[in-house]
């Protein structure tokens, strides 16, 4: 009744149209680029998608298959799903699933500046290979240390 064969047109139009850069475009390798504005548009249990890590899916005939049910899914159609999909702390299994449903990448301009964070977590975690490092080091020399002492010590009595 109330549907719009409109937007189903446009959306089908749009991989043709190389016009239509705001919404969609391709990269050289036949890589996809939504716009947030485009996924938007993709928000009802008819046509659904999500954005997960810069990466869209459309997950419409995944909905009812969804073991964590449809409705959480819904409650995120046409948006960023990425902080709850991380938040139930999905299985590899789960994970895997999502390449079925991929259909492109979010583009560029309306990721969110995560990989600034990533370059952090990287420098974090040099540090903390730093300290890894150094700790069983240290305590190796302290024991090698201790163990001559007591080489010498049993040596004169
Ligand atoms: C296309 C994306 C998604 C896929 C492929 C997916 C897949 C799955 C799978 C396979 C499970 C079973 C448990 C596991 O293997 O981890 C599951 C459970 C669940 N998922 Fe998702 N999921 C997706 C998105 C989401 C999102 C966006 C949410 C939250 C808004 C969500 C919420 C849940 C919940 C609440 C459960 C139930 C956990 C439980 O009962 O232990 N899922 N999902």
């Amino acid at each position: 009744m109330g549907e719009e064969p409109e937007r189903l047109g446009k959306s089908s139009a749009e991989s043709k149209d190389p016009g239509d850069e705001n919404h969609v475009s391709e990269d050289p390798a036949g890589v996809k680029y939504y716009s947030l504005e485009e996924v938007q548009t993709h928000n009802m249990s008819k046509d659904t998608w999500l954005i997960i890590h810069d990466k869209v899916y459309d997950i419409t005939r995944f909905l009812e298959e969804h073991p964590g049910g449809e409705e959480v899914l819904l409650e995120q159609a046409g948006a960023d799903a990425t902080e709850s999909f991380e938040d139930v702390g999905h299985s590899t299994d789960a994970r895997e699933m999502l390449q079925q449903y991929y259909i492109g990448e979010l583009h560029m301009d309306d990721r969110k500046k995560e990989s600034k964070k990533d370059v952090y977590i990287t420098t974090s975690k040099e540090s903390s290979s730093w300290s890894t490092w150094l700790i069983p080091a240290v305590a190796a020399a302290v024991v090698g240390v201790m163990y001559r002492y007591y080489m010498l010590e049993h040596k004169s009595s």
